[in-house]
């Protein structure tokens, strides 16, 4: 079973659906009347994003770019490819991008200054976790759900080689998956 390749649980369901509530809550105060578009960034979004718009109570649009900066091994190579472009224009709008970590920062710190060409009203980034240790480039997230440290975490959109991505909590993998 995937829990055996756990050496703990950093958050579990329960921790994580109640921190997307009040995420939730807190996006649906800030943005009442606003109508913003929320961007996921797949693949790791997909189900923080999915959980995460489910709690917000006010009308908004949803859009998807792919970037990767990563190849299949855990190794960054500071490139960023958009391999999936916006549908919409984002001119005028407001815009909240959506991502499952924020780690070096370089995918999104490129990723906003190629949205920030298209003028939008306001950009805001909204991570589920925040790994500040690993942070290379400067950017920091608007909305956070919880800052973590400098551990292989899996589950919730989050993977290792494709895997684990399902989990519906924050796992720490055992070094003995990855080495
Ligand atoms: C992960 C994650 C972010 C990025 C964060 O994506 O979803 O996009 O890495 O890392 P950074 O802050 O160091 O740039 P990945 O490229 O692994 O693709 P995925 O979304 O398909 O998992």
């Amino acid at each position: 079973m995937m829990r055996d390749d756990m050496k703990a649980i950093l958050y579990t369901k329960e921790e994580v659906a109640e921190r997307v509530r009040q995420m939730g809550a807190q996006l649906t105060a800030d943005y009442k009347g606003e109508d913003p578009i929320l961007v996921g960034v797949l693949r790791g979004s997909f189900i923080f994003m999915a959980d995460l718009v489910r709690c917000i109570e006010t009308p908004l649009e949803l859009d998807f770019v792919a970037a990767s900066s990563y190849g299949t091994w855990a190794v960054s190579t500071g490139q960023v490819d958009l391999r999936l472009d916006l549908e919409k224009d984002i001119i005028g709008r407001h815009v909240i991008v959506v991502e499952d970590i924020l780690d070096t920062g370089r995918t999104l710190s490129k990723l906003v200054d190629e949205l920030k060409k298209r003028h939008p009203a306001s950009l805001k980034l909204c991570v589920l976790l925040d790994k500040p240790e690993r942070r290379v480039a400067q950017i920091e997230a608007d909305y956070v759900g919880f800052t973590v440290p400098d551990e292989f975490v899996v589950g919730c959109g989050l993977d290792f080689n494709q895997k684990y991505r399902q989990l519906p909590y924050i796992g720490i993998l055992k070094p003995s998956v990855y080495e």
